[in-house]
């Protein structure tokens, strides 16, 4: 089994600002927690963080992510926007957008989950992990940490999420054939740069306009768990800080700031 390294990545990489350092581990607990004390050690903007697998994988709502060796791509990338603490969730937008453009280009059947999944064929491909740490009321820096399901098989994805399963792929699964980790990660990596230039550039309304249009619910009925509730109405659009905006048939608008969403 080949293990990722920084070397093979950084052979194929064409940006300057990210990938610029990459640190690349056989092992680690999650490489959202290597990326956080390295960048309280000063670690630069751009600065990655790849490993061939995690002991500790991280999910959203504190649930864990599948990180088996050899297959999947888990990767975090260090951060510093001079912007706003409370606008450090726009850079989760952008991390979707990115990985979406990068999947697209093999299966056009791509969209963005909300808050941050990429689903393949309507399956769950690939999630994001953001994590901020504020200096007064600006960004120090922020972690983005990306878990892809790449080359595991169905066998696998079995045996190791349970019936969780049933509602996640891997691009190997999706598309038929297997995908050079290396590439993927390179691909990312610079898609990455290109969507994170242009939310420095253009700023919020750009990129929330861009998620939107790679979003799989708009305008669909969709049931939400959230905060020990749950709601049924339309998706109607994220607002400025990421939030979903649901309709309910009662006329009233519900704001969710973190939940699961289910298409009816
Ligand atoms: C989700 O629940 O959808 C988010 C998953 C994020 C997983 C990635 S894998 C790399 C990074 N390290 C972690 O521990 N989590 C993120």
């Amino acid at each position: 089994m080949k293990t990722l390294t920084s070397e093979s990545i950084k052979k194929l990489l064409k940006t300057e600002a990210i990938g610029g350092i990459i640190y690349s581990f056989e092992e680690v607990g999650s490489t959202n927690e290597v990326a956080s004390e390295l960048a309280r050690n000063g670690a630069p903007e751009g600065t990655v963080i790849i490993a061939d697998s995690q002991s500790k994988g991280k999910g959203r709502l504190q649930r864990r992510w599948i990180s088996p060796p050899g297959v999947n791509l888990y990767m975090s990338v260090i951060f510093r926007p001079a912007i706003a603490a409370k606008d450090a969730p726009l850079l989760t937008l952008v991390a979707s957008i990115a990985l979406a453009e990068t999947i697209k280009g093999k299966e056009p059947d791509t969209l963005i989950k909300w808050p941050n999944d990429i689903l393949v064929k309507g399956k769950k491909v690939a999630g994001v992990l953001t994590g901020m740490q504020p200096i007064g009321n600006k960004v120090d820096f922020v972690i983005v940490g990306i878990g892809v399901n790449i080359n595991m098989t169905r066998e696998m994805m079995e045996r190791e999420m349970g019936e969780v399963s049933e509602i996640a792929t891997s691009l190997r699964e999706a598309l038929g054939y297997d995908i050079k980790r290396e590439k993927f990660a390179s691909d990312l990596i610079e898609e990455l740069e290109i969507w994170y230039h242009k939310f420095l550039k253009e700023g919020k309304p750009r990129i929330i306009k861009e998620w939107m249009e790679r979003w799989g619910a708009i305008n669909r009925r969709v049931l939400v768990r959230f905060d020990g509730k749950v709601i049924e109405g339309i998706a109607s659009r994220i607002d400025e800080n990421g939030h979903l905006l649901v309709k309910k048939d009662d006329g009233t608008t519900e704001k969710i700031i973190a939940g699961d969403v289910i298409p009816l």
